[in-house]
Parts: C-alpha cells; structure tokens; sequence
C-alpha cells in the first residue's frame, strides 16, 4: 500500500505548494515543503525521500537542476515534474533529464494520484507518452491535404474547397507569390471524388508562345513542319479529371481565344483537325497577376476572366494571416528535420517570435525555405542568433511618402542584405559603409 511514504514538493509558489500538500495528506502521505531547489537539496540529504514532484520554472536553479542533481545523488528516488507553462522543449528536457512523469498543471487530484503511483511503480514515461506531450504541446497544427494552417483564412479555404471538390466547377485562385495557390489546386482535385482521373499541370509562362496550341489542344500528323505523328494535347490528357492552368495571366491573347472557346463549347480540336472532341475537364487557373487590372488594360481577355472566375479563391498573403505561422514552422520543421536526419532540432521561443514578426514577402516559400537553411545550419537548436539579420529588423512599414530618413535607410540596408543573402561585408561594401555602422544603422 501506499501508505506514508515522504514526498518532497518543490515550487517557488505558496499556494501550490500549500494545494499540492492539501491534496497529498488527503492521499496519506507525509509531504516535505521546499520553495527553491536549494532548499530542497538540503531536504533531499538529511530526509529520507520517497518521491521528488518538482515544478520546473524557479528562479535561480530550476527543476531541471534539480532533477539532473538527484539523479546524480539520489539515483532511486523517482523524479515528477510539474509545471505551468509548457513547451515541447521544456517536456522533452524534463523527461531526458530523468523524470519519470509529467504533470502539466491545471491536474486534477486524480491525474496527480496516477503519477504518483506511476512514479511509485518505477513506470517510466513511455515513447507513446513523449509524442502525445508533444502533440498536445506543440500549437494546433491544421492539415487539410498539406495545406497547414491555423486561422480564419484557412478555415474559410478549407471550407470552399470542400464545397467544390466533388463538382466540375471552374476555379480561379489568385493571389501573391507563395501563397500555395497551387497546393489549393492540388488539393482541390485529389480530396475530389474523381481523384483517381488526371492532375495536369500546364505552366502557361512557361511554354512558348508558338508551342502553347500544340501543347494544349495536340495535333495531327502532318498539321505543320514536324508533326510526324499526331499527338493529344494536355486537355485531352486531363479528360474526366483536372486542368491546371498556372500563371493564367502570362498567356498569350491567341491563346486567350482559344481557351475561351474550349469553355464555351466543351470540346477541343487538334491543330490540322476538322474534329472536335467532347471533354469533361475541371478547369482551375491560377495567376499573381490581377486579371481584373489585365482586363481594363486589353491585356487580357473580359469574357476569358469571367469564364474562369466561376468560383474565386484569393490567397492572403502570410503577413495577413499570422495564425498560420507557428504550425507552418512546426511543420517544416518537422518535415526538413525528418529529411536532415535532425528529428529532435528545436526552435526557441524567442527564435519564433521573430520569425512570426517578418513580414514575409515571398510567403509560405520564403518561410519555408528559411527553416529548411536553419535546420541545415543548426546542430540541435535553432536559437535567435542563427536567424539571418533581414529577418530580425522588422520592416518599416506604412507610407512611404511620410517615412523618416532613418527608416528609409533602414528599409534600404535590409533590402540589401537581403538581395546578398545576409552577407554583411558584401552589404557594406554595396552601401559604402563599413560593418559596424550597417549594425548600427539597423539598431
Ligand atoms: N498553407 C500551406 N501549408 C503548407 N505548405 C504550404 C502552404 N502554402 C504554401 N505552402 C508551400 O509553399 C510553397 C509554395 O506554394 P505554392 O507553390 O503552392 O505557391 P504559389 O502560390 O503557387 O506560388 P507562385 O505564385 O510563386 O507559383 C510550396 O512548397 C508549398 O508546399
Ligand atoms: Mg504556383
């Protein structure tokens, strides 16, 4: 039975101390008080413990001190931790420092009962035990189809794209660079319920103009000068399932035409044809452009917009939906760590502070990109200092007709830090100045 056993309690708190010693005579035990880890190095040696429970943040030595100490000294004493404000760090350090268990408060009386006899029974904290801390720890992360989000604009983006996955429905996602538009897309059609037809992706900046036709709609053998044989075009592929459009805006206006008439009439013909084919394809487009702007200029075509704008989705960029950072670092984390070999690199609080104050301007791909170079350059910790000084002055933001010189400057040096990859003497020589005035000038 567990009868009067001595337990040792340590907090910097009066009030949890007093609660923890309330609750533990109830339980019939004989508890020992200490509001510092010195004080309860001194109880450890003259007393004779039975268990140690210990919060983790106190000032000066803290429980993890503590725990290492009377690991060293007091190896058969079992270890539990307790503590207010967790982080997978701390959990994780609590547990590799050796801790048999870890109590996040608020617990109730029960919770504590079951560490204790948990404790009591030499049970250690399991593998299973450490990754449901961490999940429970680690900030909501949102996964819909490898789309990781956590706020309002990803709860909406979730939604409309379950209202048009499983219908032919045209999309138009716009939006700036980064913004995931095409892994909308790409979740789009493989949560859609004809996932197991074609995904085709047609980059329209990228195929050249007097390629696009052929490319697009095929061709017969002999249409013109080297069409040896007749081919299908990327539409004919997609059949049954989708078309992605990408850079829609960057497609010529002969192009343009075509398109439009392939979304009036359903049916595509092969250049050097006279036949045209019925298709059943999902069309969604994506651009960075803003196609609207386009068609007041004649740049492209009004009734290709609106054709295309059936159902309309617009990125935010990440600087407008911060919610979303923490659980895309947490991912990237997790993925670029995985494929380092560096499972178990962190990333300190204040590391992701900053990180959550840039203004991204390359989006999603700058952050993600920036995690992957930060895991590859950390050994197990990604602190402050290993964050790229771009990164840490925050942009000046606002009007730039009523910025004052020194924030002009500054958004000047950090521009070009960031064109030379935060190289400060390259930087310094392109401003004409020396280093430790650009680090000043950036206080
Ligand atoms: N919400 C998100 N969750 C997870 N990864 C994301 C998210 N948004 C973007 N990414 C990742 O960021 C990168 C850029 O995304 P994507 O290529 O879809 O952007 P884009 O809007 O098409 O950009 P561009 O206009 O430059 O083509 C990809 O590696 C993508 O996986
Ligand atoms: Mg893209």
């Amino acid at each position: 039975m567990l009868k009067k056993e001595n337990i040792l309690i340590v907090d910097d708190n009066y009030d949890m101390l007093e609660l923890l010693q309330r609750n533990l005579k109830a339980q019939n035990f004989h508890t020992y008080k200490a509001s510092s880890v010195l004080e309860a190095i001194d109880i450890l040696k003259v007393g004779s413990i039975d268990l140690l429970i210990t919060d983790l943040q106190m000032p000066g030595l803290n429980g993890i001190e503590l725990i290492k100490f009377a690991n060293e000294h007091f190896p058969d004493i079992p270890k539990l931790v307790i503590t207010g404000f967790p982080s997978v760090d701390t959990a994780v350090n609590a547990v590799k420092s050796g801790a048999l268990d870890y109590l996040v408060k608020p617990f109730t009386s029960e919770e504590l009962k079951k560490a204790i006899q948990n404790s009591f029974n030499g049970k250690n904290i399991s593998k299973k035990k450490i990754t449901q801390i961490k999940s429970n720890l680690e900030n909501k992360v949102n996964n819909y189809a490898g789309i990781v989000g956590n706020s309002e604009q990803f709860e909406n983006l979730v939604e409309v794209i379950e209202r048009v996955k499983n219908n032919k429905a045209t999309v138009l996602i716009q939006g700036e660079s980064g913004t995931g538009k095409e892994l909308i897309a790409r979740a789009i059609h493989f949560k859609g319920s004809f996932s197991s037809n074609a995904f085709v992706t047609v980059n329209c900046g990228a195929i050249p103009e007097n390629l696009m036709e052929s490319e697009l709609f095929g061709y017969e053998k002999g249409a013109f000068t080297g069409a040896n044989e007749s081919k299908i075009g990327l539409f004919q592929a997609a059949d049954g399932g989708t078309i992605f459009l990408d850079e829609i805006g960057t497609a010529p206006l002969s192009v343009q035409t075509r398109l439009l008439r392939v979304l009036q009439e359903k049916e595509v013909t092969k250049i050097g044809s006279q036949k045209a084919q019925k298709i059943d394809v999902r069309i969604i487009s994506a651009t960075n452009n803003d196609l609207y702007e386009m068609t007041k200029k004649g740049t492209f075509r009004e009734d290709l917009y609106y054709r295309l704008n059936v159902v309309s989705i617009e990125t935010k960029p990440l600087r407008e939906r911060k919610n979303d950072i923490i659980p895309l670092i947490s991912t990237f984390l997790k993925k670029y760590g995985a494929e380092y070999g560096k499972e178990n690199c962190t990333i300190t609080d204040k590391a992701v502070e900053i990180l959550t104050r840039h203004s991204w301007p390359g989006n999603v791909r700058e952050l993600e990109n920036i995690i992957q170079r930060l895991i590859i350059m950390s050994d197990s910790e990604i602190d402050v200092s290993d964050i790229p000084d771009f990164l840490k002055y925050q942009h000046p933001t606002g009007n730039d007709n009523l910025k004052s010189l020194k924030d002009i400057e500054k958004d000047h040096i950090l521009k070009v830090l960031h064109a030379v990859g935060d190289n400060k003497t390259k930087a310094a020589e392109i401003l004409q100045i020396d280093r430790k005035t650009l680090r000043q000038k950036l206080l």
